[in-house]
C-alpha cells in the first residue's frame, strides 16, 4: 500500500528511530503483525543512507539458514567476503563483486551449516569495525539455538531488526536491542491513508465520508488491515452503503475472553459437588447442579452471539 499512498504519518517516528541508530545501538522494532514495523524500517535505512555512507545488508528472510545466507551473500557481492571464503571456486575471487550471480552459488553455500556462515561472516564485518548496517526483517522466529549466532553478528555490525512478538528464551539477545514500539496509526493517518487511496486508485464510493471514517473504525491503527479493506473495496465498480456496512475486519473487532470466567466456574461448580456429597447436603447438590445448567446455556448463547460478532 506504501507504494500506493507513500509512508503516511510516520514522519517523527522514522526521525526518532533514525536518530537511535546513529548513536550506534541496535534496535529492535516491535509491534503486532501489519502495524507498519517494515515499512518503517525501510524509511529509516532510506533517511541513514542519505546523510551516511554504509553498507547496509537487507535481511528479508524469516528462516534462520535463509537469513545467514542471506548476510553472506550481502558481503559477497559488496566485495568484503571473498568467495573462496565460503568454500567456492578459489577462480571466483578475481571476479567483480557485482558480477557474480548469487542464484548460482547459493546452492553450493547452501551446503555450509549457520555455524560455518557464521565463523565466516563474523570476522568479516568485524574487519569494517561495525560499519555494516544490517537490517533483519523480520526476528520474530528466532530461537534459543540461534541466540549465540545473533550475538555473534551483534557484537560486528551493528543491527536494526522487526518482530511480531518475542519468542521464549532469547532474552539475551533481546538485551543487546533497543526496543521501539510501532504505535498504530493515529485516526488522522488512517483517514488520510485512505482518502490517498481512494484518489490513486480511482475507487467510486457512494458516500466517502462515511466510508472512510467506517474504514478508520474497521481498521483499528492497522495499516495492514486498512489495506486488505481498501483492496477489497477497490475490485468493487461502486462501494454502496450496503457494501460498507457490510465491511469488517477482524482488526476491528474487539473480543471479550470469557475463558478464565468460565474455568473459575466451572472449577467452582465441581468444589461444590464434592462438598454436598461428602457432607451429605443435598440442598448444595442442587444449587450446583442448577448453577452448571446455568453456566452451560450461558456459554452457548455466548459462543452465538460471538459468532455473530465476527
Ligand atoms: N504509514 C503508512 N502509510 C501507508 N502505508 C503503510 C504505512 N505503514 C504501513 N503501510 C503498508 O501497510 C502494510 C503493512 O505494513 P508492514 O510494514 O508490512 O507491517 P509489518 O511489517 O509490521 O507487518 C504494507 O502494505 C505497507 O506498505
Ligand atoms: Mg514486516
Amino acid at each position: 500500500m506504501k507504494l500506493i499512498t507513500g509512508l503516511i504519518g510516520r514522519e517523527d517516528l522514522v526521525e526518532q528511530i533514525a536518530r537511535e541508530a546513529r548513536k550506534g545501538r541496535h534496535l529492535i522494532l516491535t509491534g503486532p503483525v501489519g502495524i507498519g514495523k517494515s515499512a518503517v524500517l525501510e524509511a529509516v535505512i532510506d533517511r541513514l543512507l542519505l546523510r551516511q555512507n554504509r553498507t547496509v545488508i537487507h535481511v528479508g528472510e524469516q528462516q534462520a539458514k535463509g537469513q545467514f545466507l542471506e548476510m553472506a551473500r550481502g558481503l559477497l557481492e559488496s566485495g568484503l567476503l571473498k568467495p573462496s571464503a565460503l568454500e567456492l571456486d578459489e577462480g571466483l575471487d578475481a571476479v567483480d563483486p557485482a558480477a557474480l550471480e548469487w542464484v548460482k552459488l547459493k546452492r553450493q553455500v547452501n551446503r555450509l551449516s549457520i555455524r560455518d556462515l557464521c565463523a565466516v561472516i563474523v570476522p568479516a564485518l568485524h574487519e569494517q569495525r561495525g560499519q555494516v548496517l544490517i537490517a533483519v526483517d523480520d526476528l520474530t522466529q528466532v530461537t534459543p539455538t540461534l541466540v549465540a549466532f545473533w550475538l555473534a553478528v551483534c557484537d560486528a555490525a551493528q543491527i536494526i531488526a522487526c518482530a511480531s512478538a518475542r519468542k521464549p528464551n532469547v532474552a539475551k539477545l533481546w538485551w543487546k536491542l533497543a526496543e521501539i514500539e510501532i504505535p498504530s496509526l493515529t485516526p488522522d493517518s488512517a483517514r488520510a491513508i485512505a482518502q490517498s487511496y481512494l484518489q490513486q486508485t480511482g475507487t467510486l464510493v457512494e458516500s466517502p465520508p462515511l466510508f472512510i471514517a467506517h474504514l478508520v473504525q474497521q481498521a483499528n491503527g492497522n495499516p495492514q488491515a486498512l489495506a486488505d479493506l481498501l483492496a477489497d473495496a477497490s475490485k468493487e465498480r461502486l462501494v454502496d452503503k450496503r457494501k460498507i456496512r457490510e465491511m469488517r475486519h477482524a482488526a476491528g473487532v474487539r473480543y471479550l475472553d470469557f475463558t478464565p470466567v468460565m474455568i473459575v466456574a466451572l472449577a467452582s461448580i465441581v468444589g461444590a459437588r464434592y462438598l454436598a456429597m461428602g457432607t451429605g447436603d443435598t440442598e448444595l447438590y442442587i444449587f450446583a447442579g442448577m448453577l452448571a445448567a446455568v453456566v452451560i446455556s450461558v456459554r452457548v448463547f455466548l459462543f452465538r452471539g460471538a459468532g455473530r460478532a465476527s
